[in-house]
């Protein structure tokens, strides 16, 4: 909440966006750590669905609470936490399967052996995964299992007396074992104080790399940051989020709480919640920095309520809600970095709207750009503008060509659709930035060719049967098949600059279309088909063309594949007509 203070004399409270919407813009799961005894406190509950879309149970899934005895479960709380995210539509994420605390006293005092005890930790883990599969979407599969120094922690699954596998072997074998009770969630692997450059995340990035090399199911890292209020180099955190995201990993911070000195009623300076603040920026500023790092993720969320006063005597105040609920400098600071960091976006998303495939564009192709970090949390279609064209500005979301802004068909964070302006023609390269609400991406740099045909199908793979149409309008497919010297409508988009040019974004109505200016080349079952029209059509925006051909002869039967040629380009392959 800010306060506007009008004339020095009314205050006038004005809701900012919640951090929850703030995260649904960008991408981010914002989540918190839960105690599902608190459900039931209205503030408690009201704030936590407002301000995050992620729940994390801070106890009820670990090996104890929840398999108390060795055949008996207890899924109450651990279901009340998947229950309540699943009302609020919030993700819930799953902590923790193999770790070295609170276990079961009949787990720990049991004597069981270690082949006992690899049966016992695959029948837990494919027990609570299996349980959860499709509503837990992220697991933190093993749980601080390395010391300072990068050597593996000694202790119950590892070594005393361990599951019977030599060095990271048993980390491996739960992601397995997680992996196969749920192979759609993401497997983490977590740990404290392995957030910056040290002999701890340097063991864990070693690790993650064989893991990745030899495809050990593990989707990312768990960055816990339990802070004081000195963190460590921030640069050295960034440096290690960017290793493990090079990887191709995920980051996603897990535990974030800063600790303060508090008095004795538990109140900290107002120095101290300043540097809170600015820590909680700090991070959340870094998390968005690379489109890798998923999750920014608090250890709690009230202040009420937090495990630091009790772990570490003397500190509290860790959390962005101070007790009464009521948002802390740190929760300005986190929605403060949540508005002001630059989106990111890569020219790797850049692909063509037909036939899914990236490189180089062509001027008019229509394209997507998959996995911008910042834009409208709900797809925004685009509607006509006064002048009856696409609009170059959607619900705050821009696509920029060396400067010029695309006619944008949608909009939402992670995918736009847009028409690549004309004025690309005859150019090497372009420059292309993404822009949300004014806040610009890095440009990407991506070359330019004259045509890249994709034929539209009805396949986000780009393949398989092609939205075609016969002669009287209908549809192709399996059904209703087309015939051999009958004309058929594909629907191209990549095909090149036409004669007349083209305007940008405008739809065709009228009776004289551009043509495309190289007249594309079809083949049908291999057969070279002759084309008699290519060019705008009635309804499409420019950029997208309507290609008649007549299928020739000697065409045979069957699901046939058809490819469309602009010069030396020629459309994706596995593209399919039916043919009788
Ligand atoms: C802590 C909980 O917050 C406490 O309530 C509990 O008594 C002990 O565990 N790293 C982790 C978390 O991965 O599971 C720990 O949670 C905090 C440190």
């Amino acid at each position: 909440m800010r306060i506007l203070i009008v004339a020095g004399v009314f205050l006038i409270p004005l809701m900012g966006q919640s951090l929850r919407e703030l995260a649904d813009q960008r991408g981010i799961k914002l989540g918190a750590a839960v105690d599902p005894s608190h459900f039931a406190e209205a503030a408690y509950a009201e704030a936590l669905a407002r301000e995050f879309n992620q729940v994390e149970p801070e106890n009820a899934m670990k090996f104890g609470p929840i398999h108390p005895g060795q055949s008996t479960y207890n899924f109450t709380s651990a279901d009340a936490i998947v229950a309540f995210a699943q009302a609020h539509g919030m993700s819930a994420r799953g902590h923790t399967l193999v770790w070295y605390n609170q276990l079961p006293g009949w787990l720990t005092s049991g004597g069981h052996t270690p082949a006992q005890l690899s049966s016992i930790l695959q029948e837990h883990i494919s027990t609570v995964v299996g349980r959860y599969a499709g509503r837990v979407y992220a697991w933190d599969v093993v749980n601080e299992a390395f010391n300072g120094d990068g050597t593996l922690r000694s202790y119950f699954w590892y070594n005393s007396p361990g599951i019977g596998l030599p060095g990271t072997g048993y980390i491996e074998q739960a992601f397995r074992w997680a992996h196969a009770a749920d192979p759609k969630a993401l497997l983490f692997y977590n740990d404290f104080s392995a957030e910056t450059i040290n002999q701890k995340s340097d063991a864990i990035y070693r690790m993650a790399q064989d893991f990745k090399a030899r495809g050990v199911p593990l989707d990312g890292i768990g960055m816990q940051m339990h802070f004081t209020t000195s963190t460590g180099s921030l640069g050295s955190m960034e440096a290690n989020i960017k290793r493990i995201t090079d990887l191709g990993l995920q980051v996603q911070i897990t535990e974030l709480d800063v600790r303060l000195p508090v008095n004795s009623s538990g109140v900290a300076t107002s120095a101290a919640l300043a540097t809170e603040a600015q820590i909680y920026h700090d991070i959340v500023a870094m998390c968005l920095k690379y489109a890798r790092c998923t999750a920014v993720q608090t250890w709690g969320f009230t202040d009420k309520y937090s495990w630091i006063p009790g772990t570490y005597p003397g500190f509290g105040a860790a959390l962005p809600l101070d007790s009464s609920y009521q948002p802390k400098p740190a929760y300005n600071s986190i929605q403060n970095a949540l508005q002001t960091g630059r989106p990111v976006a890569s020219a790797e998303g850049l692909v063509n709207a037909a036939s899914y495939r990236g490189g180089a564009i062509a001027p008019g192709e229509l394209v997507l750009l998959f996995g911008a970090t910042y834009g409208p949390a709900t797809l925004q279609f685009s509607q006509l503008n006064s002048s009856g064209a696409v609009p170059a500005e959607w619900a705050q979301t821009r696509l920029l060509f060396d400067g010029v802004p695309a006619p944008l068909l949608y909009s939402r964070v992670g995918q736009v659709a847009a028409v690549v302006p004309f004025s690309i023609a005859g150019k090497t390269a372009t420059q292309i930035e993404y822009e949300y609400q004014g806040l610009r991406s890095e440009p990407m740099t991506v070359n330019v060719t004259t045509a890249v045909p994709g034929v539209f199908s009805f396949d986000s793979s780009g393949q398989g049967p092609g939205a075609i149409l016969d002669a009287s309008y209908r549809l192709v497919s399996r059904d209703h098949p087309a015939h051999r010297g009958d004309s058929i409508s594909l629907f191209i988009t990549g095909g090149g600059v036409t004669s007349p040019d083209s305007p940008d974004g405008q739809i065709s109505t009228t009776g004289s279309f551009p043509a495309l200016a190289v007249l594309p080349r079809v083949s049908i079952g291999g057969v070279d088909c002759s084309v008699q029209y290519a060019g705008g059509a009635s309804g499409l925006v420019t950029g997208v063309a309507q290609v008649n051909v007549l299928i020739a002869a000697g065409v045979p039967s069957g699901e046939q594949p058809v490819s469309v040629s602009v010069g030396d380009a020629a459309s994706q392959p596995a593209l399919t007509v039916w043919l009788e």
